[in-house]
């Protein structure tokens, strides 16, 4: 019987997963370096943590969440985002506010695959939490522009807008509504269903764009200190040179957000071409039972960040192939290969016992920097023959100088 993952889903492996990897190391770096500590929250979560935080009328909530009762009879979910579990775990934890953290995990929603697109999928979350100042939202961006350069991502840009707090939104969706309700007849079947329940997701339609071009800016419904927030922010951004522009179409998929939402993006991606995005939250922890705090953080999709990027694993690789040419020395050439792992380099070996031809071919096949060959007559003389795989250099080596010889290559 043969078994398919499931849809949507993937197999990191090989060079992808050394990619994935050596990304999850550099971006560690980064996170220390700005103070940030990392998080690992479970999996999946009591399903009411998203429906209240990320937002009943969500599509993400809505359509998307893996949803499933437990044995205990628990309605449960496999987590579609990272900051309401970051919040609780706060919350729950007693960890102090303020404090920076950041999380790499997969994450899960039932949408519809395509390039860049999956059901389960990786993201490197970062949230700050504790403060309204907007040198908190500029950070975010500082912080994307390092990643960027570390994961090797060119030509990416920012998009930026401010949805103001909940009661600009609540005048703005009025407006909104004021103005959609005389083009209701023509826009889409969703956008008329989202009309009553999230009527800021007409927006984002790409159906109805052109029929809502003249569409009302949230930014001319904000009050003084929404404004003056985001004045500040595209003033630090404009200072250390960060470039962005205004999309006052950008309302996100999530219902949390206040102040500023921003997304960067890469033109190499097609569709899904939002690398990350995220935004200021300072009404969720109170809707999660915290008290009233400020936040603000963003994610990013590490496929998609793969897919952009330009890094390629080095080819020269440091692996060390031990070869044996006789299965008599094969149990003296596991013994080296033990005992080059304790001085901590990368080796391989054959165990079912080949020709010399093949196992040569297999090391090459594995990208051996260098093949340790162990032969009768080299056991004579008390060594090994090196050879050099790129160069295809063959030299003897006494066995005790071996370890010196790998380190002072
Ligand atoms: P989000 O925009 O829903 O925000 O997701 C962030 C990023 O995750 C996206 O820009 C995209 O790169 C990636 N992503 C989302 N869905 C998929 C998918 N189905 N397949 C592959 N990649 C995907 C959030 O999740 C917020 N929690 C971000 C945030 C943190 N806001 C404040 N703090």
């Amino acid at each position: 019987m043969k078994f398919q993952r499931i849809k949507g889903t993937r197999d990191i492996y090989g060079k992808e997963y050394e990619i994935l990897m050596e990304f999850y190391q550099r971006a560690k770096k980064t996170m220390d370096k700005f103070g940030y500590s990392f998080i690992i929250t479970p999996t999946f979560e009591d399903v009411n943590l998203f429906i209240h935080s990320t937002g009943e009328t969500t599509d993400i909530v809505e359509k998307e969440m893996y949803v499933f009762e437990d044995k205990g009879g628990r309605k449960v979910a496999l987590r579609p985002e990272g900051t309401p579990s970051v919040l609780r775990a706060i919350l729950e934890n007693d960890i102090e506010i303020p404090c920076k953290v950041a999380y790499f995990a997969n994450m899960f929603r039932h949408e519809k695959p395509q390039k860049g697109r999956f059901r389960e999928f990786y993201q490197l979350g970062v949230e700050y939490i504790g403060y309204i100042d907007p040198l908190v939202d500029f950070e975010m961006f500082l912080i994307i522009r390092e990643l960027m350069d570390i994961f090797e991502v060119k030509n990416y840009y920012f998009e930026v807008n401010s949805m103001g707090c909940i009661d600009d939104r609540k005048r703005y969706k009025e407006e909104l509504k004021n103005y959609l309700s005389e083009k209701l007849e023509v826009l889409c079947n969703d956008c008329k269903r989202r009309f009553q329940r999230n009527p800021l997701r007409i927006l984002d339609c790409k159906i109805d764009a052109e029929k809502i071009k003249d569409f009302p800016r949230i930014t001319e419904f904000l009050c003084d200190g929404c404004a003056e927030h985001f004045e500040k922010l595209k003033m630090y951004l404009n200072k250390n040179n960060i470039k962005f522009s205004i999309n006052p179409k950008l309302v996100r998929g999530i219902d949390y957000y206040t102040k500023t939402v921003f997304e960067v993006k890469s033109g190499r991606l097609g569709a899904q071409d939002a690398l990350g995005g995220g935004g200021r939250y300072d009404g969720l922890m109170k809707i999660i039972g915290g008290p009233d705090t400020p936040a603000c953080g963003f994610a990013m999709g590490m496929e998609r960040i793969m897919l952009a990027s330009e890094y390629k694993l080095p080819y020269e690789k440091d692996l060390i192939f031990i070869v044996y040419t006789s299965p008599e020395l094969k149990e003296k050439a596991y013994n080296l290969y033990l005992f080059l792992t304790k001085e901590t380099l990368k080796c391989d070996i054959v165990l079912d016992t080949k020709s010399l031809k093949s196992q040569m071919r297999r090391a090459n096949k594995k990208g051996a920097k260098y093949v340790v060959i162990l032969g009768e007559e080299e056991e004579k003389m008390g060594g090994y023959k090196i050879k050099d795989m790129e160069k295809g250099e063959e030299k003897f080596i006494k066995k005790e100088n071996l370890p010196d010889y790998f380190k002072n290559i």
